[in-house]
């Protein structure tokens, strides 16, 4: 079933540019969307049109089976929580157990339920210990983390990662990369995330490729990344294990096209020791 229907949808900030420029997809329930391409091309957009944050111009937003109008607008809003890059801009709250509280006491949840839903979410980020500190005290990812349990405790259906990894550190971003992946695995959360991380991109269900305000490609990794040329000509990058590939065959080395690494690197042991 479709979680997220977008239909001819356009969307400008002022007169001139279509920043979203007549659009159509459909995203299945449960499924792990990675957004990607180059700035300006309207990945942002996309995210918080769907997340109710900006208004469409024209066209139709069903977010399961519901059409994102005025009538239905907050009760979508609560089925869909967004995480967005810079993890100062996020907190909120004066320690992290406030932070994941914040929106759960908007939502008028009792108190006596609010701890048990805060340990439980603190927990599946990995930030139990941490339920007094400060945010002065915490890494970015440790903040993202935070950020990420606060808006899972509303329970969303919909969970969108605006290039939530983007400003952190190598460890800080294995350690996002990591809860988005569990998230995937373990519930039935309908994520999309828009990334510059070419290896999330390669382990996600489908890939929707922007360019100028349109979808240019939509498909699972291994469609998208057949078209190298065009993810080039769109200053995309590409797979590690096609980039060594191409290196491979400079030395006279053919492989079979792939993305994933381990198939690449069983391929290269027989090559290996045929030779
Ligand atoms: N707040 C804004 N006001 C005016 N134009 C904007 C605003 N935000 C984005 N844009 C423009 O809309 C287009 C799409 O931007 P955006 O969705 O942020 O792209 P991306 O997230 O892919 O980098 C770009 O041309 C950008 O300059
Ligand atoms: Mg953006």
């Amino acid at each position: 079933m479709a979680m997220i229907e977008v239909k001819n949808l356009k969307f400008s900030y002022d007169q001139e540019i279509m920043a979203i420029n007549d659009v159509s997809f459909s995203i299945q329930e449960g499924s792990y969307t990675t957004i990607i391409g180059r700035n300006g091309s309207g990945k942002s957009t996309i995210a918080k049109l769907i997340a109710g944050l900006l208004e469409k111009k024209s066209g139709e937003i069903l977010i399961d089976g519901l059409p994102l109008d005025e009538e239905h607008l907050t009760a979508i809003r609560r089925t869909i929580g967004i995480v967005f890059q810079n993890p100062d801009n996020q907190f909120i709250g004066s320690t992290v157990q406030d932070d994941i509280a914040f929106g759960l006491e908007n939502h008028c949840v009792p108190q006596a339920e609010m701890d048990g839903i805060i340990q439980k979410f603190a927990s599946k980020v990995k930030m139990s210990e941490y339920l007094n500190s400060e945010p002065t005290h915490l890494s970015g990812g440790q903040k993202q983390r935070v950020a990420i349990a606060g808006v899972l405790a509303m329970q969303p259906k919909i969970l969108i990662f605006d290039e939530a990894t983007s400003m952190l550190d190598p460890q800080g971003k294995a350690e996002i990369k990591k809860v988005i992946m569990d998230l995937h695995k373990e519930s039935h959360l309908t994520i999309l995330s828009i990334t510059h991380d070419i290896d999330e991109v390669v382990s996600s269900d489908d890939v929707l490729v922007m360019n100028n305000g349109k979808i240019a490609m939509f498909g699972s990794p291994e469609d998208v990344f057949k078209d190298e040329d065009r993810l080039r000509r769109m200053d995309l990058d590409i797979p590690f294990s096609m980039k060594m590939e191409d290196a491979l065959l400079k030395h006279g080395v053919r492989l079979h096209r792939n993305i994933s690494m381990e198939r690449m690197v069983e391929e290269l042991c027989q090559y290996h020791s045929k030779a």
